[in-house]
């Protein structure tokens, strides 16, 4: 039976299609057959970070339509086996996704997948409550400032009012903080909250730290998920944070500014 995570923040381009990416990816590559799900109607950027843009010819609303099925609308990736990606539709009803539809088609993936990713779009309409609604944990992407921690704060009063498990009474959904584009250096010049700033406000378990990183604009370019990228300090700090979310214990990285060594200082670079 699956997991689902939704990958949810409030606040928009704060990382969440990159950090649904990445983590499925990670998770696939360690084993779990994993979907992620693109529940951005009308945008569709999962397939594009993923690459796979080219290869979809149905989506999640033909399915939920009954226009396809599951096997012909999902994708599966060329480089990580067990990972498949279910395609947003760039239809312009906003409304396409029905609950039931929805649940449907959750239901059928539960059967084979270890884990579900739902790639949640922006704010808190319809979308972002559908993606989240079905959720067991979610993954709250949050970058190091005022209004993204509002929002996220936010999203965290929903998850415990307005999902299912919520409405349902069972137990609520587990709750994980992503700090995303955190830059040490804009921290340490008082540009940006600190990890424990936004600790302190929003009080849930700190499942990772991925930092600035050039590394997740050429990922997204070449249309790779940056955990492929091992060497690169985004890459790293997704696959810790995939470590913690199977429940290893795993130093945070990446926290503090990078000390230059003495030949740099000297010479520049
Ligand atoms: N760690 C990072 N370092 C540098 N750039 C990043 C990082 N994470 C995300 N970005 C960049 O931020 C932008 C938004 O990322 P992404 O599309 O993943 O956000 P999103 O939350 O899914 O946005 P939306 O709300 O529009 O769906 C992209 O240009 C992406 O390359
Ligand atoms: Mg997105």
């Amino acid at each position: 039976m699956a997991k689902i995570i939704v990958v949810t923040s409030g606040k928009g381009g704060v990382g969440k299609t990159t950090s649904s990416a990445a983590i499925g990816t990670g998770l696939a590559l360690k084993g779990y057959k994993t979907a992620i799900i693109d529940f951005d109607i009308g945008l569709r950027n999962l397939d594009l970070i993923m690459g796979c843009e080219r290869r979809v010819v149905y989506d999640f609303v033909n399915v939920i339509n009954g226009e396809a099925n599951l096997n012909q609308a999902l994708i599966k990736d060329k480089r990580v086996d067990k990972l498949f990606i279910l395609p947003a539709s760039q239809t312009r009803d906003k409304d396409a996704l029905t609950r039931d539809g929805v649940e449907r088609v959750l239901n059928e993936m539960k059967e084979s997948f270890d884990y579900i990713i739902c790639d949640s779009p922006a704010g808190i309409e319809a979308g972002a409550m559908m993606a989240l609604y079905f959720a067991d944990e979610a993954i709250v992407a949050t970058n190091p400032e005022v209004s993204s921690v509002r929002d996220s704060d936010r999203i965290l009063g929903i998850l415990q009012s307005k999902s299912k498990r919520a409405e349902q009474g069972l137990e609520p959904v587990k709750e994980h903080l992503l700090l995303t584009r955190y830059n040490p250096e804009r921290v340490a010049n008082g540009e940006m909250l600190s990890v424990e700033d936004v600790q302190d406000i929003l009080a849930i378990d700190l499942l990772g730290v991925i930092p600035e990183s050039k590394a997740v604009l050429n990922a997204s370019n070449s249309g790779q998920p940056v955990v492929l990228d091992s060497e690169s300090d985004a890459g790293q700090a997704y696959n810790d944070a995939i470590n913690r979310l199977l429940g290893e214990i795993v130093d945070f990285r990446f926290l503090n500014v990078e000390k230059k060594g003495l030949l740099k200082r000297i010479f520049g670079g």
